[in-house]
């Protein structure tokens, strides 16, 4: 049984940076997705740090929130049914290298960290995520 999900993309600093904003909005719309929330924003390392609190431990970690803070990212909050799961697909493989034809990493993602594009993984980092950029109000009904 589908369930209406909402779940938060960001369009990555690589991405913005490159002017690909506009057809990765498209190829949401394209595929369904209603946007219920969306901003630009510039976080600082602090909120990136914040943000991607669950990888602190990564060796990673260091790079990717300086990554994420080095310029405008775009928040985006979504709404479909089986949400998670179909941005998921429609994002492809974390490493573009292992993104499948069609999808928005395979297009626009550099590599395995400048990957253009985020989505939450499950429901309770949903839930986590959209809190953290967005208040309830923001978020169109
Ligand atoms: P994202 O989907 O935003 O979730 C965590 C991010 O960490 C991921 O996309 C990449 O930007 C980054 N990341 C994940 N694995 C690696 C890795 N092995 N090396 C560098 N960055 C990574």
């Amino acid at each position: 049984m589908k369930t209406l999900q909402r779940t938060l993309s960001i369009i990555k600093p690589d991405a913005v940076e490159k002017g690909a904003a506009g057809d990765i909005i498209h190829t949401l719309l394209e595929n369904k997705f209603r946007t219920i929330g969306m901003k630009m924003l510039h976080i600082n390392k602090a909120q990136a740090e914040g943000f991607y609190a669950v990888h602190v431990s990564r060796p990673f970690f260091e790079s990717l929130t300086n990554f994420m803070s080095s310029g405008p990212i775009i928040v985006i909050a979504l709404e479909k049914e089986d949400a998670i799961a179909d941005y998921r697909k429609l994002m492809g493989a974390t490493d573009p290298a292992k993104a499948e034809e069609g999808t928005i990493r395979k297009k626009w993602a550099a590599n395995i960290e400048k990957n253009a594009v985020h989505g939450s993984d499950a429901e309770d980092t949903a839930r986590f995520e959209l809190s953290y950029f967005f208040a309830g109000y923001e978020l169109a009904k």
